[in-house]
């Protein structure tokens, strides 16, 4: 099979990072037309660098780079450098980048390319706040029909918020593009924290990681074991769960994940549950079905799955 065409949105994160290796290093079923970055994780005078550091360090200079929202639609920036450290990518000392940006605002170049591609041939993967995906939607509606389908990482039901006691951090900075998003009739797929919360690193897979003996190998050891810190104080875990890299898993093996198709709306009066994404799992609403929502993964697969692709890697 052809590889399939992805572009992904992304606010890197170490766990953006890890997404982003993990379709680098399959170029056999991916091919990476580009990265567009967006203010979250750390705003995008830093998201833009850590795009393209992280191609440095995996000799991937060929891919380009966009720069887009500096700010959610209707709210001011809230970033997570509690989470991700100062940078957004601390753990690893990275050389200052040498490759240039491209000059195309990232919104404009998702539409231009999509829609000068074959129907349903690119899939988007927005790893960090919706802002730009709501831009490019703005711009050009018939993108939702276009895409071949949009697998994001973001939202909570059941497992509760992890910025709030009810909303997750990607939709929470900016829930007026996520409602967006979730109205545009795009064919999506949600990897929200009721999946990635069963998605944790365990000890032997990062060592397995640093035993590769790569330059991507052993800086991803750094780079996870900082980020890990964070998330095993707050939920008493042995391991951090990796969010963003399960939307790539996703696209390469959907039969390692089981879902269900429901309505998924998100709560933008602010107030308590402001960033909330209210899932209808039990279809008490007649609201139409606009997402398949991740319920379960196989953990030790995916993470297989990710330790054979960062052996392909330098
Ligand atoms: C999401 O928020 C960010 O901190 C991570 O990169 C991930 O995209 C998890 O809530
Ligand atoms: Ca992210």
């Amino acid at each position: 099979m052809a590889p399939r065409s992805i572009i992904i949105d992304t606010d890197p994160g170490q766990d953006d990072a890890v997404a982003i290796m993990l379709a680098l290093g399959r170029p056999d079923a991916v091919e990476l037309l580009g990265l567009t970055a967006v203010a979250g994780n750390v705003p995008l005078h830093l998201t833009v660098p850590n795009c393209l550091k992280l191609l440095e360090l995996a000799g991937r200079t060929d891919i380009p780079v966009f720069a887009g929202a500096s700010a959610p639609l209707m709210v001011p920036l809230v970033t997570a450098e509690h989470v991700h450290g100062k940078t957004g990518l601390d753990g690893w000392d990275f050389p200052e980048p040498t490759t240039p940006i491209r000059p195309e605002f990232a919104p404009d170049w998702i539409v231009e390319t999509v829609m000068s591609r074959p129907e349903k041939s690119v899939t988007l993967l927005p790893l960090g706040p919706l802002t730009n995906v709501a831009l490019a939607l703005a711009k050009e509606p018939r993108l939702a029909e276009r895409l071949e389908s949009i697998i994001l990482m973001g939202g909570a039901c059941v497992e509760g918020g992890n910025i709030t006691p009810t909303a997750e951090f990607n939709i929470f900075v900016d829930p007026h593009a996520a409602a967006r998003v979730f109205a545009s009739g795009a064919d999506i797929v949600v990897l929200s924290l009721d999946a990635t919360h069963q998605a944790q690193i365990t000890n032997d897979w990062l060592t397995a990681i640093k035993g590769l003996g790569t330059r991507v190998g052993v800086a991803f050891e750094g780079l996870l074991t900082f980020y890990e810190r964070f998330d095993t104080e707050k939920y008493g875990t042995d391991g951090g769960p990796l969010h963003d890299p399960m939307t790539v898993a996703h696209l390469l093996a959907p039969h390692l994940f089981t879902g269900k198709r429901v309505n998924v709306e998100v709560e933008t009066t602010p107030g308590l549950c402001f960033g909330q994404t209210v899932v209808d799992r039990w279809a008490v609403t007649d609201r139409p079905k606009n997402a398949t929502w991740v319920t379960g993964l196989d953990s030790p697969a995916v993470f297989d799955l990710i330790l054979d692709a960062f052996r392909r890697l330098p």
